[in-house]
Order: C-alpha cells, then structure tokens, then sequence
C-alpha cells in the first residue's frame, strides 16, 4: 500500500496548501473530508493525519468535530490552528474565545524540545490567523510554544504521537514552515519520501487498465494541458480502445487543429477524429452579441457535435476527463470531500439522455504542475506542456459583439502576431495569459492616401498565479510597438491597437 498523509479538510483557505507542500516533499498527501469515519481512515492505513485550520469556531453551532477514535488509532496526528483547537477540545483542554484576534506574523518561542522543531531556532516568525485560543491543554500534552498571545502555541503529546500547534506552516510567511511539516512527515509519521511521479504515471496507467478491463472510453482532447496528459495516460492503458474527439469550433487560434492532430495522432498514435463544425457554431451564433447567451449556445454546440461524434464511435461505457485536484477540492465540500476516480456519472455535462458514461478522471490527484510534470514524463512537447490557458469557448469570448466568420478570422490573424512576439521575450514563461481581442468598434484612420474605417484590436496580458486576480503584464514597449506594426501593416480589417491596463478585480480576464 503507497505511503501517504491523510489531511482532513476543516474549510481552511491554506488546506490544498499543506497537501501541496507534503507532496513537495515525495510524500503523497491526499484532503479527505472531515467527517471520514474511523473505520475508512483505518482502511486507507495512512502514515500520519493532519488536521487542517478552518474557518469556524469550535464554539459555533454545527462546528466540524472529529471523531474522537481517530486520535486513538495510534498514528501520529498534527492538528493545526482549529486542528488544534479541535484536538484540545476533544481530548479534555479547554479553549476560549479570545479577547483579541491574533493575525499575521507573531513571533513564536520554543519552550521545550520538540520532534516538529528539531533543527530550527528557538525563536521563529509564525503566520497566525485565529480568534479562539486554547487555554488548557489536555492530559498528557506539555506546552511546547508560546507567542504574544498564546500561551499554548504549540503542545506535544510524544507518548501518543499528537501535535498541535496554533500557526500555520504551510504559508511562506512562516519561518521554516516546510521544515517542521517534514520533520512530523519524516521524523514523527517515519516516512520515506519515495512518491515520485514518473511512478505515479506507471501506477496509475496499470491502474486505469484494471479498472478499464476490456472496455472502450471517450474523450475531449482540446489540445490543453489536462486533457493532453489525460488522453495519454490512457492511451498508454488501453491503446486504440481510447477515442479522442477534438471539436474544430471555428472559434480556435491559428493553426490550433494542425497542432493537435499532428502531435497527438503521429505522436501518440491516437484515434483522433476532428469535428470539422465551424459552420454549424457561425450559424448558432449569428446575430447573438449578448456574451452569456454567447457562451452558452458554444458549450450546447459543443455538446451536440461531441454527441454525434460519440455515437459514430459506437459503444462506449466511458467518458474521460481531465478533471484535475484544485476542480475537484473546489467542487466538493469539507464534510463530504472528494470523491474517486471512476465513479457512475449520468448526462455529463448536459450530453444528450442515450449516451450514459461512467466517468474516468486519471487525473483527480494532482495539481497543475504535477500534470504538467507527468506530461513530460509522457514525452508531450513542451508546446502543449506550457500552454497558456485558453478557454473553452475560445475566441467567441474575445469576439465583442456578434461573432461572425470575418471577424473571427481577422482575430486570428491578428492574435497570431501576437502570439509570436511575446514568445520572443526571455521571460515569456512568466506570463499567464496573452491575446487579442477584436472590438466592435471602428475607427478612422489613414493608409498611404486612403482613409481607413476599420476594427480596433485590444492586447491583453497578464501575470497571475491562479486567475483569481491578475495584474496587467508590464510588456516592453518594443514588444507592445511591434505588435501594433505588425498587426496594423499585415491584418486587414484592423487600424487601431490598444493595449488593456486593467487589473483582476474589477476587470476580468477576459472581455467577456
Ligand atoms: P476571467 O475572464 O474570469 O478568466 O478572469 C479567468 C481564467 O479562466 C479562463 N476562462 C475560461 N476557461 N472556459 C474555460 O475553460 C471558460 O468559459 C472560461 N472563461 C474564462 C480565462 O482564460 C482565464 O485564464
């Protein structure tokens, strides 16, 4: 059985942050909901649990708890923040709401030796973020921390291998943080740290042939890095019973379907088919410039085209996806949790009532850098690797208004210049996401002894971590001037090109 740490999800915001810094670590952590019971927890034989903060009271009314079992199994238990509080409470400590909130950097004294802060000072800058205190710890702890305003800011139980402490390591802002959540993984749980991805891809290939058996799947290959990592994983499970559609939307960037086919299908050797389906979206399209109604009859398009494509396909019991960890921690809640990877699905996103599937999601587990890293394993090209995204409904969101034929053509010209300059700075990696938006607008201008009336074209770029917020990027102006030479001298249709220095918030992303 794979070496793990369990960590139950009390709803804190930095929960996907202790997962991610275990795994840092080679060792596999996975969030489970809060409320596991006893008996499944023992099942799964985890190597150590950690109980993550939250942001309830223990006092609040339909408070998380945890089953008091669960701190008598034997392993070792890291309660963190409410995780704590929860572990002091449970076990016969007292906790009181405090008088004042205690958040930010605080400076934490160690007290007593202790297993969680061997090797570091004894003085260290914490990130604290908590109303409630513990008071009294219970018996058998011995305080092992104090800060300002906590006189138990971290207790230890070494007979039983609990924990607690009232900081947050897993956020940067904690002096080495990393380093006491690898001393409770390695010196207290005794792992080993041999989790590697490039075994976690071999695992779950002949996992997904298991479990797949003799059966044929379905998938949505969209040339994205989840769908591309999806697609051949399982093509390395079970071949040619693998069938991928990729939808020609004809809302797609320059050269996009090429790309596609000529690296997965001479690469990877996929039953690739393209949905040659263009005209059918400028059709639905036609006339509707509200960005809504916009979106939506894209995503019932794309239904219907995916539909017929399947049925051609025959037979299928099911449908991949490329779901990934932060959609599936995202979707689900701290009492529930996540579910697993194949689970009876019916009328996925909408598809029509005669095609029922079974969903498969290889990869639920990881987050977006360890998919990009198990593509590279695979041998994907670093092209479709390090992808900016690029949403579902494609240029119809950068098309302002109606989107016809014309315009979306012109778009693509024009986001292709774009694509190619940015690329040329050294630091292009460093940048979330670069395109072209077509305006509605036209403007007057002059063309040798003619004058002009033509479309406006937005540049769009921007840095973020995570899309949540975003700053514009601050491109060189050389970079932005031939962008506009290009795009003005070599795209017909388009006289003007402004450059968008709009933050996420309150602007989004997108233009719609
Ligand atoms: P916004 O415009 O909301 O975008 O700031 C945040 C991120 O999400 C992408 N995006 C989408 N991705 N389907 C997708 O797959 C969509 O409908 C969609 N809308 C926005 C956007 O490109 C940005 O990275």
């Amino acid at each position: 059985m794979r070496e793990w740490i369990a960590i139950l999800d009390y709803g804190s915001q930095y929960t996907q942050l202790i997962a991610r810094r275990i795994r840092e670590r080679h060792v596999y952590s996975e969030i489970v909901p809060c409320g596991i019971s006893v008996a499944e927890l023992k099942a799964r034989a985890p190597a150590g649990i950690i109980l993550s903060g939250g942001p309830n009271s223990v006092f609040a009314e339909g408070a998380p708890g945890i089953d008091p079992g669960i701190l008598g199994l034997g392993l070792p238990v890291l309660g963190i923040c409410y995780g704590m509080q929860l572990m002091s409470q449970t076990l016969g400590g007292a906790v009181e709401p405090g008088t004042r909130r205690e958040y930010g950097k605080t400076r934490l004294r160690v007290k007593a030796p202790c297993a969680l802060f061997e090797g570091l000072a004894d003085e260290l800058d914490v990130w604290m973020s908590h109303g409630d205190r513990v008071t009294a710890i219970p018996e058998g702890f011995a305080p092992t921390a104090v800060s300002a305003n906590c006189p138990f800011a971290a207790m230890a139980d070494v007979s039983r291998r609990l924990y607690g402490i009232q900081f947050h390591p897993e956020v940067v802002h904690t002096e080495h943080g990393m380093e006491m959540l690898a001393n409770f993984v390695f010196h207290i749980c005794g792992c080993r740290g041999d989790w590697q991805l490039a075994s976690w891809a071999e695992d779950t290939i002949a996992r997904l042939r298991r479990e797949i058996g003799n059966e044929e799947v379905v998938l949505g290959l969209s040339g994205g890095v989840d769908s591309s990592v999806a697609a051949v994983l399982l093509s390395r499970a079970i071949g040619p019973r693998l069938h991928c559609i990729f939808v020609d939307n004809g809302l797609l960037r320059a050269g996009e379907a090429t790309a596609v086919e000529d690296a997965f299908r001479a690469r990877f050797s996929l039953d690739l088919r393209v949905a040659h389906a263009a005209p059918r979206f400028y059709a639905a399209l036609k006339g509707v410039s509200d960005p809504e109604t916009k979106r939506k009859i894209i995503g019932r398009e794309f239904i219907a085209v995916f539909a017929e494509e399947a049925r051609r396909i025959g037979p299928c019991r099911f449908l991949a996806q490329g779901t990934i960890y932060p959609d599936v921690i995202e979707s689900s809640s701290p009492l529930k949790g996540p579910s697993h990877t194949i689970k009876s699905h019916h009328n996925v996103g909408g598809l029509p009532p005669d095609l029922k599937f079974e969903l498969v999601e290889p990869l639920r587990e990881l987050f977006k850098d360890e998919v990009r890293a198990v593509g590279r394993v695979l041998g994907i090209p670093d092209a479709f690797i390090d992808r900016q995204p690029f949403p579902g409904p494609g240029l119809g969101v950068r098309i302002l208004g109606e989107v016809t034929e014309e315009k979306a053509d012109i778009l693509r010209e024009a986001d292709w210049r774009v694509q190619e300059e940015v690329r040329k700075l050294p630091w292009y990696g460093r940048i979330w996401q670069t395109f072209a938006v077509l305006l509605p607008v036209r403007s007057v201008g002059v063309m040798g002894d003619q004058r002009t009336y033509e479309y406006t074209c937005v540049i769009r770029s921007v840095d973020s971590v995570d899309a949540m917020t975003a700053d514009w990027t601050r491109l060189p102006h050389e970079t932005l001037a031939a962008i506009s030479s290009r795009i003005i001298n070599e795209v017909r249709g388009i006289n003007r090109v402004v450059y968008d220095i709009s933050s996420k918030p309150p602007a989004t992303i997108e233009w719609e």
